[in-house]
């Protein structure tokens, strides 16, 4: 597995991969890597190939936290991380430090509009920026053919999407499914920084989205559905509820009255300090595959 700190290093990589016509698919990661994060790193081998290049990348990067937030306190663990990856096969990581990524100078950002704004865009401002703005130099840095992104981010992977729809990348998008522990609880990096009481009750969010999908078919409406699973939540003590919303699954749009398609229900929830989101997807009677 080829370690690669600098742009140079990873681009002279991948240029040699790209002159013997080789699919490269990269998953970007900011580390502390859990089984999400390896099932993208499956995800992208499958697409790339027994012959193809699957690049993960490792950057904890600055401008998609807000000031508040976790930057300092983000877990990391490099050696780590990297076993991980080359046992999951892995050909090259890239992993660069802020200033290698980042000119001090610089004055250009990416920014999806609506999208950006709304739901967790609106908790933590900037925060979907900072996304487009990382995302869209790894892909002009790796010029991947195809990149995974996880379901568990389901804004982030919609902004994805769009940015690259609206900028005319010629990138494949391809969303991977979220992983869970065994207690239902969606895999985070942040999931350690649980307290052990925290971490117990933490499940909560999954058995809302269990109830919701349960419900979805019975004709419900969307508003009565999400105070249900606003109800299952704020019936834990420990949460911090900070949102819930029901969208429609593809265009993140606001919806009210039964479900005629496919909605999101997504779940922005704290405990104590410790920001956890989820989402699943959920159908109505007769569109139910
Ligand atoms: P990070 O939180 O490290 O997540 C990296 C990727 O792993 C994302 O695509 C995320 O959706 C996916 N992922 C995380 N937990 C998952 C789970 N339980 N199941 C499936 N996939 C999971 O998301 C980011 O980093 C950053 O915003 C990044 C895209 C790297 C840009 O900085």
């Amino acid at each position: 597995m080829d370690i690669c700190r600098s742009k140079s290093a990873i681009r002279a990589l991948v240029a040699q991969w790209r002159s013997q016509s080789v699919p490269v698919v990269l998953a970007p990661t900011m580390g502390f890597l859990h089984n999400g994060h390896l099932s993208l790193m499956r995800r992208a081998r499958l697409r790339a190939g027994e012959t193809g290049k699957v690049v993960a990348s490792i950057f904890v990067n600055p401008t998609q936290f807000g000031p508040n937030e976790d930057l300092d306190s983000y877990p990391r663990d490099e050696a780590r991380d990297l076993e991980l990856l080359r046992l999951e096969g892995v050909d090259a990581v890239f992993i660069p430090e802020v200033s290698e990524i980042y000119d001090p100078e610089a004055q250009t950002i990416v920014e999806t509009t609506e999208l950006a704004r709304m739901l967790i865009g609106k908790l933590r401002p900037g925060h979907f920026r900072g996304v487009a703005t990382i995302v869209t130099k790894l892909f002009n840095i790796i010029r991947p053919d195809a990149a995974v992104f996880g379901e568990k981010d389901y804004q982030q992977l919609a902004v994805i999407r769009r940015m690259v729809q609206d900028l005319d990348m010629e990138i494949e998008i391809i969303g991977a499914p979220i992983q869970r522990e065994a207690d239902g609880l969606a895999m985070s990096s942040r999931n350690v920084r649980l307290s052990p009481a925290d971490r117990a009750r933490a499940p909560v969010l999954a058995r809302a989205l269990d109830q919701a999908e349960e419900l979805a078919p019975s004709g419900i409406t969307a508003s009565r559905l999400r105070s249900h699973v606003r109800a299952t939540l704020e019936a834990e003590p420990r949460a911090q509820v900070q949102s819930v919303d029901i969208r429609d699954a593809a265009t993140l749009a606001p919806i009210s009255g039964p479900l005629t398609r496919p909605a999101v229900l997504l779940l922005a929830v704290k405990f104590g300090t410790v920001f956890l989101i989820d989402n699943r997807v959920v159908h109505p009677a007769k569109e139910r595959t």
